[in-house]
């Protein structure tokens, strides 16, 4: 493998996402192992934008695999929208010799690196790190699983108090614009119902379902409501359909954000190592302005104008399989 890339960077972006780390720890040891010098970006295209930029060796990334959030800190860059915050983020690279950057995180991260090749010739690979698992061209994003692991453990923890007092719970999880956590969610924990952004699935179908299940004597239910939909989240759809459902005891839960913590899981960490580790790989290879996925366990490219712009799209026949488990 002949490259002219000596000096590689690493920075992570956007919402923290369990995995992080371990994606982290496998470009700077693949780095490593190619004698490349390894640099990290502290606090994501902020720390670029400001040269908060340090050299990393391999045993600086030692014990970090089971953590979660991200030891390189991260930060949603307002500057980075802008010329001139890109042209100073492209200037520090050019104090530090760098030669490319991997870049983990999500669809802002993309955008954002999108822009940057577009302007200067610093060749970027991206690397899917978010909870939302919102990114076209792979199956799976680092953070996804914990995250649906964490909340369908919070969803048994309510069952347990729905079951013992005949109660009805809205649980809201997140996911920005996308139904993928909560459908998981909804289908891992055994709810009764999901509402999700990208299926129009009407209050009064969900006002039915409900009536169906009181009437079979079914006295208590989850429905999982993604953050992003269009009703509102789980409070105001709680707060539509209470009138209509006198016969339950309405309650409300949301997760927010201890979704996003905590230490990754064994397939977040394994996809992360491969993410990170194909990242590298493919820089060194010349590729670059594309995105590292996972699609059927294969390793696989999309240019981040595609895994930004495509819609991914859900799996509405595990929706119809969702209610169909929860009569
Ligand atoms: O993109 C990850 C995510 O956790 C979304 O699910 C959520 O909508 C958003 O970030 C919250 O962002 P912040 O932590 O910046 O409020």
């Amino acid at each position: 493998m002949s490259s002219d890339i000596k000096r590689i960077a690493v920075l992570t972006s956007g919402g923290d996402a369990p995995g992080m780390n371990a994606a982290v720890r496998a470009v700077v040891r693949t780095a490593s192992s190619l004698d490349l010098h390894v640099y990290g970006i502290r606090r994501g295209y902020e720390g670029m934008i400001e040269g908060d930029i340090h050299r990393m060796e391999k045993r600086d990334v030692g014990n970090i695999i089971h953590r979660g959030g991200t030891i390189l800190k991260t930060a949603r860059s307002e500057r980075f929208k802008t010329a001139e915050g890109r042209k100073a983020a492209y200037e520090s690279l050019l104090a530090h010799d760098i030669d490319a950057v991997v870049v983990i995180g999500g669809n802002g991260t993309f955008t954002g690196a999108l822009k940057f090749e577009k302007e200067f010739d610093i060749p970027m690979v991206g690397v899917p790190g978010t909870i939302d698992n919102d990114l076209f061209g792979t199956d799976y994003t680092i953070g996804f699983d914990t995250s649906v692991n964490t909340a369908v453990e919070a969803m048994d923890r309510i069952r347990d108090t729905a079951d013992s007092h005949n109660r009805l719970f809205f649980v809201e999880v997140m996911g920005r614009n996308s139904g993928f956590i909560a459908l998981n969610t909804a289908i891992g924990s055994g709810a009764e119902s999901v509402l999700i952004p990208e299926v129009d699935t009407s209050i009064d179908h969900l006002v039915d379902l409900l009536h169906k299940s009181a009437k079979r004597n079914k006295l208590f239910s989850l429905v999982v409501v993604a953050e992003g939909h269009k009703a509102g989240g789980a409070a105001a759809i709680a707060e539509k359909v209470r009138p209509q459902l006198e016969m339950f005891d309405i309650k409300v839960t949301i997760i927010g954000h201890l979704q996003r913590g905590g230490a990754p899981s064994s397939s977040d960490r394994v996809l992360a190592s491969r993410l990170g580790h194909s990242a590298v790989l493919a820089l060194m290879d010349g590729k670059k302005n594309l995105m590292v996925g996972i699609k059927n366990h294969n390793i696989s490219f999309t240019p981040f104008a595609k895994a930004i712009k495509n819609e991914k799209l859900i799996n509405e026949g595990l929706l119809r399989m969702a209610e169909t488990l929860a009569i």
